[in-house]
């Protein structure tokens, strides 16, 4: 799948975000070696720090499915002022599956390639 196509298939997905407390709706689509696209949103919680990113929802539904390897993984926001950038713990989840590039946008506007060592330079390792 072309990456227009992965950042139409995570804007879609942000409609279905739960986020009644920030307003901040994110949608990730992670696509395996084989093509293979897993898509999530984000889901809040009125105890906050059960909130899960969209990018975790997007990997863990990949790996619920048995996949160990996403290759790549389009992040996009619902606010035009603040791009999606994925946190730290995001960042740290997805270089333990590999994940070589990461697309970062809003809805309807620009969207920017990453690659994850630029984000994440020094990644904990066990
Ligand atoms: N959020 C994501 O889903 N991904 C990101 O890249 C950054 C933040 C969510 C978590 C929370 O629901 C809301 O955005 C505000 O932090």
């Amino acid at each position: 799948m072309e990456d227009k196509d992965l950042i139409r298939r995570a804007t879609e997905v942000l409609q279905n975000a739960y986020a009644p407390y920030s307003k901040f709706r994110v949608g990730a689509c992670a696509v395996t070696p084989e093509g293979e696209v897993f898509c999530g949103c984000n889901v809040e919680n009125a105890s906050l720090g059960l909130t899960i990113c969209a990018e975790r929802a997007a990997i863990f539904a990949a790996v619920a499915a048995g996949l160990r390897k996403i290759e790549k993984i389009v992040v996009i926001g619902d606010r035009a002022d603040a791009p999606a950038f994925p946190c730290g713990a995001c960042l740290q989840v997805m270089n333990e599956f590999g994940v070589e590039t990461v697309i970062v946008g809003t809805v309807g506007g620009p969207a920017q390639k990453y690659a994850l060592t630029d984000l994440l330079p020094r990644p904990f390792n066990f």
